[in-house]
């Protein structure tokens, strides 16, 4: 029966994308789109930080050992005031080793003959979504993690004693020797099935990842009651007493088994509504196909605002109602668990990790006091953009009646669902129309010099090595994944570097794809890799980073230090004479502030929001509006509608129903990776354009590296930068050439700063000119989106084909041993013939078709017919998706099948 009503769905849905081709609706999804990983409890995190302590030195690898320091050659030294910016003969070069170690092959998997695909386990998989009480597994499958539980005394509840009853430091000290013995061998088995089931996406990894991170709970929770027997206050050892507190916190666990599980239930529903719902893009539509991953790609490309209006309010008005109740049922468990854990409520609970305070220890900081100051200092950079934005808004909607010239924004004008992130913008309203740097250069670079994903990896690891960073086992590039493979599904979102938390195993999985984006996220990774690796000799609980946002402040500098036109010359990726032109600069700067700058004042208001609630200042009669009145004084945007009392808008965002933890992460991290690059990059004036740094910085890095979390993040930002608190000076410094840029622009344009103005109307004379080539562009984000294509798509003009497709000199067309499968006009390359299905070859407006490999050419539509909005959605729907349509289509296959059959 549900099978018939989805295929129904299918159908008219694909029927209903025909008729209206030249307009962005999303093909829906037969399969739900993978959950994001939850939060681990904060318990579950300080017990993942555990790590082997006696750790049987023999390595099944060869030990790493030290780099060979390479000869100081004359070019070696970076000139003081070192900066490509306007002269390629003050270039520096390095040196990288040759390539002499082990890498393995290179070869791009991607381009391998694909594997049979397991109909049964897709049939098995499409099953459990349409029956998912009916497939509950029944008996366990990880029998690894079966023998662990109950094998030793720390599993046990019942094995403790009164909290803080025992006073002996050596008995504490020993039972710590034991924890770590056996909170090892259960943390390598979640790392395993971890990493089983994200490479390769089975029902079964999937059980047997559940299984392990249930064992881990019930771990965690016994060995943490065991933990309090200790007298923390006793303890001489600083160290010691570190691990302890690290060991003692409860986070979300605190709560009894029955409020746990409720817990449990309330966030994965609020999160499941949140993927699920479908709402209308017009009254009376019906069925309504618009789910939350499908609206932003939406909106991006939506220019009737009124559309735009009707989807921000038909989001709100469904989701809203559904989830309020829920949402304060989370937030009461939220608090309880917090008193539980010895804090006053959830809010001291969220801010604990950043204000360093435990149960037993009060706040050292205070972060919330921090993060004002932090918007002190940007708010004149955030009211420039803000400013500049609004005036170029009259012109993109050709509307300037929807905008005052003093006042706030209107949310839904900023092509997000929240208003938090801007990027979409981006093109129709960058401050250049010049091109967007060098990245075709690179790419051809890459292309010339036959590289593949892994060529990529390798070229940071040698940059890595260069700097003083030491080799990695032989492992690392035995068992990482750089792109995807053919042969197994993966959760390509998000890439991470993993310890396999064997003391020697680590890797990392991304589906990355030639080009500066990803060359980029290789260092990242690369970055996080050398952290793990750095603190493997500490103990167990300190064997995880000072702070999960020092460790993304540091992968990010590095990220930016990847960029830098030295580097790149020195890889041979870029001709010597290039330089980076203040066009290309500024653009650059404006598009990263849209996606990351402007997110910090939404930051700022969803953790405001949530303290407030946490605090019993605000509740579900008020809360809504205390919402707006947040967005509207740090944001500058408020609401399109009147909004009701019982409405409820902060549910809407990804922020709020997504991620149960407090978005000062962001805040922290993304400040902190500014002042981080500052140290690294020394006097140099302009630190957008990154630098190689000096050795003697890096290695003020790596100690805090192989410190792990023995230290806390503030000491760590001491230990790298000098500096004891958060700045944001060295961010400003990283934008000032934009900032400039839009002072002086909003000064010539007499645009005002700030939106606490009468609401005066823009004049005619305010509306900037239409861009010229504002119609019917392109609307990527990233530049190297320009180089790919879809299959089906066109790659006339050297695009590089993705998903399992290359191109014919024309389009992009199926990878040999595929077959092209059409659903209206999109397409999809199939390991299976859909041809076994039952399908006939399309035409006559049939939406769904089928072509035979070799007839992909001609069937492909030209690019002519494809209009653009669509084509820009549909690679926005690609890009977004961490499961490429492909899959997608192979999961729909079966079920399709089975309707016609049966
Ligand atoms: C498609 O368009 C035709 C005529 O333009 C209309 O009769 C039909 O109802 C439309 N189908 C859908 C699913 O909207
Ligand atoms: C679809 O395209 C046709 C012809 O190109 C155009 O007249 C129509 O307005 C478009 N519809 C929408 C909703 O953009
Ligand atoms: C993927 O997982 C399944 C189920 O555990 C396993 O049988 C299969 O061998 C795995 N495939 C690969 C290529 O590792
Ligand atoms: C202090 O504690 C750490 C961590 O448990 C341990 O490695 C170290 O040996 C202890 N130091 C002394 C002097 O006991
Ligand atoms: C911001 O939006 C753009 C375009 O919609 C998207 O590609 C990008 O991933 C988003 N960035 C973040 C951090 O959400
Ligand atoms: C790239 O590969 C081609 C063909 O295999 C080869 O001729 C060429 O020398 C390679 N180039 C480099 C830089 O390795
Ligand atoms: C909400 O808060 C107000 C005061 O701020 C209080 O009067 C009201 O009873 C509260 N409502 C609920 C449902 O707790
Ligand atoms: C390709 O298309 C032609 C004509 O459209 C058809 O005759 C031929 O059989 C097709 N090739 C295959 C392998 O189906």
């Amino acid at each position: 029966m549900k099978r018939l009503s989805l295929i129904l769905l299918l159908i008219s849905a694909v029927a209903c994308a025909d008729n209206k081709s030249n307009e962005t609706l999303p093909i829906p999804k037969p399969f739900p789109e993978p959950e994001p990983v939850p939060e681990p409890a904060a318990n579950a995190a300080t017990v993942s930080q555990a790590e082997p302590l006696a750790e049987p030195e023999p390595n099944p690898e060869p030990a790493p050992e030290p780099e060979p320091e390479r000869k100081p050659s004359s070019n070696d030294a970076r000139p003081e005031s070192h900066s490509s910016e306007h002269s390629a003969a003050r270039t520096m070069k390095i040196q990288f080793d040759a390539p002499s170690e082990d890498y393995g092959d290179t070869v791009d998997s991607s381009k391998n003959k694909p594997d049979d695909i397991d109909n049964d386990v897709i049939q098995k998989l499409v099953e459990s979504y349409l029956n998912p009480e009916e497939n509950k597994p029944k008996q366990r499958v990880n029998k690894e993690v079966e023998k662990l539980i109950n094998s030793s005394p720390f599993w046990n509840l019942n094995e403790a004693k009164a909290a803080n009853s025992i006073k002996d430091e050596d008995m504490a000290q020993e039972w710590m020797n034991g924890y770590t013995n056996e909170a090892q061998k259960i943390l390598y088995q979640v790392a395993v099935a971890g990493w089983n089931y994200f490479t390769n996406v089975q029902p079964n990894n999937k059980d047997a990842l559940d299984e392990a991170e249930d064992a881990l709970a019930l771990f965690v929770k016994s060995s943490s009651k065991q933990a309090k027997q200790f007298d923390i206050s006793k303890m001489n050892n600083p160290f010691l007493k570190r691990e302890f507190e690290i060991l003692t916190v409860d986070g979300m666990s605190a709560l009894d088994a029955e409020k746990y599980g409720e817990f449990n239930e309330v966030n994965a529903k609020i999160n499941r509504d949140f993927i699920n719902t479908e709402i209308c893009e017009f009254k009376g539509q019906n069925p309504c196909i618009i789910k939350f991953t499908d609206l932003a790609a939406i909106l991006n490309n939506e220019k009737d605002l009124r559309k735009s209006a009707a989807l921000w309010k038909f989001w709100r008005e469904t989701i809203g109602p559904k989830l309020s109740s829920q949402y304060e049922k989370l937030m009461k468990l939220t608090n309880e668990a917090a008193q539980l854990n010895g804090f006053g409520n959830g809010r001291d609970m969220w801010l604990s990790p950043f204000e360093l305070s435990s149960r037993s220890s009060p706040p050292k900081v205070n972060i919330m006091k921090s993060a004002e100051k932090i918007y002190e200092q940007i708010l004149p950079f955030y009211q420039q953009i803000h400013a500049y934005m609004r005036r170029q808004l009259t012109a993109v909607f050709k509307d300037k009646s929807a905008l005052s010239k003093d006042g706030a924004i209107p949310a839904h004008m900023l092509k997000s669902v929240s208003a938090d992130n801007w990027s979409g913008l981006y093109q129709e309203t960058k401050p250049f129309e010049e091109n967007e740097g060098h990245a075709e250069e690179i790419l051809g670079s890459f292309h010339r010099l036959n590289y593949t994903s892994k060529t990529m990896f390798i070229q940071a690891y040698r940059y890595f090595k260069y700097l003083g960073f030491g080799k990695l086992p032989t492992s690392f590039w035995k068992n990482s994944v750089f792109t995807r493979s053919w042969s197994k599904d993966m959760l390509c979102n998000p890439p991470a570097a993993y310890d396999m938390r064997d003391g020697n195993d680590f890797r990392v999985k991304a589906c990355s794809q030639l080009g500066e984006t990803d060359f980029k996220l290789a260092h990242k990774l690369m970055a996080q890799v050398f952290y793990q690796y750095q603190y493997k000799k500490q103990p167990l609980p300190f064997r995880e980073s000072a702070n999960p946002s020092v460790q993304t402040a540091i992968a990010n500098a590095f990220g930016i230090l990847s960029t830098n036109y030295d580097y790149l010359k020195s890889a041979d990726l870029l001709a010597d004479d290039t330089v980076k032109g203040e066009a290309v600069r500024i653009n650059n700067l404006y598009r990263e502030a849209l996606i990351d700058f402007v997110k910090l004042p939404f930051d700022v208001v969803a953790d405001k929001w949530r303290f407030e609630v946490f605090e019993g200042k605000i509740n579900s009669s008020n809360w809504n509006s205390e919402w707006w009145k947040l967005k509207t004084q740090y944001q500058g945007v408020k609401a399109p509608f009147a909004r009701k009392n019982d409405d409820f808008d902060p549910i809407a965002s990804s922020a709020i129903a997504q991620s149960h933890s407090p978005a000062l992460r962001h805040v922290v991290s993304y400040v902190m990776q500014f002042q981080i690059l500052k140290a690294l990059c020394g006097n140099s004036h302009s630190l957008d354009l990154g630098c190689i740094p000096d050795k003697e910085v890096i290695a003020n890095v790596k100690r805090v590296m192989m410190q792990g979390a023995s230290i806390n993040w503030l000491e760590a930002l001491e230990q790298i930068t000098g500096d004891k608190e958060l700045d944001a000076k060295p961010m400003l410094d990283y934008y000032a050439p934009l900032i400039s840029w839009l002072s002086n622009t909003n000064e010539h344009d007499e645009m005002y700063l700030g939106w606490d103005g009468p609401e005066t109307s823009f004049s005619e004379n305010d509306v900037p000119a239409q861009r010229t080539s504002d119609e019917g562009t392109e609307h990527f984000i990233v530049p190297s989106e320009d180089q790919v294509a879809y299959p089906g798509g066109d790659c006339s003009k050297g695009q590089e084909c993705l998903l399992d497709s290359t191109c014919n000199g024309k389009t992009c067309e199926c990878n040999p041993g595929l077959f092209t499968f059409k659903v209206a006009s999109s397409v999809n390359c199939l390991p299976g013939d859909p041809g076994m299905f039952g399908f006939e070859h399309g035409g006559s407006g049939l939406s769904i078709g089928l072509v035979p490999n070799e007839n992909v050419s001609t069937s492909a539509p030209p690019a002519e017919e494809h209009p653009k909005a669509q084509q820009n959605h549909s690679k926005h729907m690609h890009h977004a998706k961490s499961a490429p349509s492909s899959t997608i289509a192979a999961l729909l296959l079966p079920v399709l099948a089975v309707g016609f059959f049966h």
